[in-house]
């Protein structure tokens, strides 16, 4: 695939399943997240990757979570099975460093391409994957069982894994609506 064609097909797929990326196809796309715009050049990024039955650790992260920040039970009864629905998942930090000329949000911006990156390069190797947030991501408690600080932000949980359905989408907006000329 080449690059204007992963540029104008890229989609997502949320319905994931085995098998995950091998160790070539996860080498690729961990380089292609150190390739994103960088402020600085101060690298405000970690990733965390989680497979196999470091899931169900991280279910119950989200599990102790939910219950400690009182959630209610929908949130509660989910949480468990949220990181089974792909057999892995990137977690995607910005990591805040305090600098002079790179605010946070630049910082967030940052971890946030590094996330697309890894998407695209996920899906140019025929893989599907989809970014997601939610509570998880802004959970205080969460936060620190992942061992972040409280400036850090999880910018997204990117699944990933073979696409369960070949559904190939379509061009959905058109660029008329939203570029105009000064
Ligand atoms: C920052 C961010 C957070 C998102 N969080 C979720 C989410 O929690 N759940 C979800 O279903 N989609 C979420 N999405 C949307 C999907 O990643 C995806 O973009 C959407 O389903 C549209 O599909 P497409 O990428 O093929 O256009 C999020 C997207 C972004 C950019």
């Amino acid at each position: 695939m080449d690059a204007i064609e992963l540029l104008l097909t890229r989609q997502s797929d949320p319905r994931l399943i085995e098998p995950a990326p091998n160790d070539e196809q996860l080498a690729i796309i961990k380089q292609a997240a150190l390739r994103v715009p960088d402020h600085g050049c101060i690298a405000p990024w970690q990733f965390i990757v989680v497979t196999g039955e470091a899931r169900d650790r991280l279910g119950d992260i989200y599990y102790r979570s939910a219950v400690a920040e009182q959630q209610d039970d929908k949130v509660i009864s989910r949480a468990k099975q949220l990181p089974l629905r792909a057999p892995m998942i990137i977690i995607a930090i910005a990591k805040y460093q305090a600098h002079p000329k790179v605010p946070r949000i630049e910082q967030v911006q940052s971890a946030g391409c590094a996330v697309l990156a890894m998407q695209q390069a996920a899906f140019a190797q025929g893989l599907g994957g989809v970014w997601r947030t939610g509570y998880f991501a802004q959970s205080e408690q969460v936060k620190a069982e992942l061992n972040l600080d409280q400036l850090d932000e999880i910018v997204g949980y990117l699944y990933l894994g073979t696409p369960e359905i070949d559904c190939k989408k379509s061009a959905k907006h058109k660029p008329e609506q939203f570029f105009t000329n000064l």
